[in-house]
């Protein structure tokens, strides 16, 4: 038969490519993860994230002006707690005045119409840096829920727009749902870490935090009974389904780009916006290949991002939003 159908019809140049292009970037799609530190004019770099920082509030109040006129209007807030101020029960999370209180203020006071969600666990605030509290060397599950949901009560009182469990405890999105409706927190919204897997890629992220399991007797020393095992696929539509059941207004995927396959499994089964994490070490990953030259880091950096929207995302935390949107032009 003589050939009639050529695909690469649809591929001669630009402006057909453009015209039939299924998927864009823009900067509406990003969730800016930010690490906030006590003191005053700081901005550190994380030492395993090359070209990220962390602030203290005054030069936090630069960085989301920056961003706000970047046109990225969603954040996602982390703090790095004072190793004195750490407990197994979280205790600092809940102080009205402490560090993550005051960034959420601080972000509402500089760019009032900025998204802010903030991270709620207790793995920055746990002197064995666990997202729950630790008894008898197993992490335990309903009295870490009541923590979370009080946490999420105080991030919602001092003025968060979503809160971001990213624990794994269950039943957690119920309690927080409830306590918020009680206490009249009802447009507080719930982005669920939904299916959170125990990955090796959180790595920078807790250099940055200071937040790795400590090594100790009667300490568990991963996060494996709370975290999803990464064998598995099904579970996450489990996990996922019953975190909207709760409440949960978005679900989130995490890692990234290793488990695109479950951002398109979710995807196809939920009627809410999917999330997905491109985590830490991913970050990582490509600017240490970039910095040897290995590869081009602008080109690959994009491929990503898409490759998020291709599975199937509506919404990308990264660390590389700025970066995206800045050569986006
Ligand atoms: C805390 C939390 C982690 C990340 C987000 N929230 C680390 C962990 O679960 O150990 C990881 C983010 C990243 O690696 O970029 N519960």
């Amino acid at each position: 038969m003589q050939q009639l159908r050529r695909n690469r019809r649809l591929r001669t140049n630009d402006a057909i490519r453009s015209l039939v292009r299924e998927h864009t970037i823009t900067p509406h799609d990003f969730l800016v993860p930010l690490f906030v530190v006590e003191g005053k004019g700081i901005k550190e770099e994380i030492l395993s994230m090359p070209g990220y920082y962390r602030y203290s509030l005054d030069v936090l109040k630069n960085e989301v002006k920056a961003l706000w006129s970047l046109g990225l209007k969603s954040v996602l807030l982390f703090v790095k707690v004072l190793d004195g101020l750490k407990d197994n029960k979280g205790t600092e999370a809940l102080n009205a005045d402490g560090l993550m209180q005051r960034a959420i203020k601080t972000v509402k006071e500089t760019t009032p119409d900025m998204l802010v969600m903030t991270d709620v666990a207790l793995d920055p605030y746990s002197s064995y840096g666990h997202d729950g509290i630790v008894e008898n060397g197993y992490v335990v599950n309903d009295e870490t829920c009541k923590i979370l949901a009080e946490i999420s009560l105080s991030h919602a009182q001092a003025g968060a727009d979503f809160v971001a469990p990213s624990d794994m405890m269950d039943g957690r999105i119920l309690a927080i749902r409830e306590l918020l409706e009680k206490e009249n927190f009802k447009n507080t919204g719930i982005m669920s870490y939904s299916a959170k897997y125990a990955s090796a890629f959180y790595g920078p992220f807790r250099d940055a935090l200071d937040s790795a399991p400590v090594e100790m007797l009667h300490v568990p020393k991963d996060k494996k009974t709370y975290q999803m095992d990464v064998a598995n696929r099904d579970e996450a539509i489990k996990e996922t389904l019953i975190d909207i059941e709760e409440g949960a207004d978005i679900v989130m995927v995490k890692p990234g780009l290793c488990y695109l396959d479950i951002v398109r499994d979710v995807r196809d089964v939920v009627d809410v916006p999917v999330a997905v994490y491109q985590v830490s070490g991913e970050y990582a990953m490509l600017k240490a290949a970039a910095e040897k030259g290995w590869l081009d880091h602008d080109a690959v950096m994009l491929e990503q991002i898409m490759a998020f929207k291709r599975a199937g995302a509506h919404i990308i935390a990264s660390y590389f939003a700025k970066d995206v949107v800045r050569l986006l032009g």
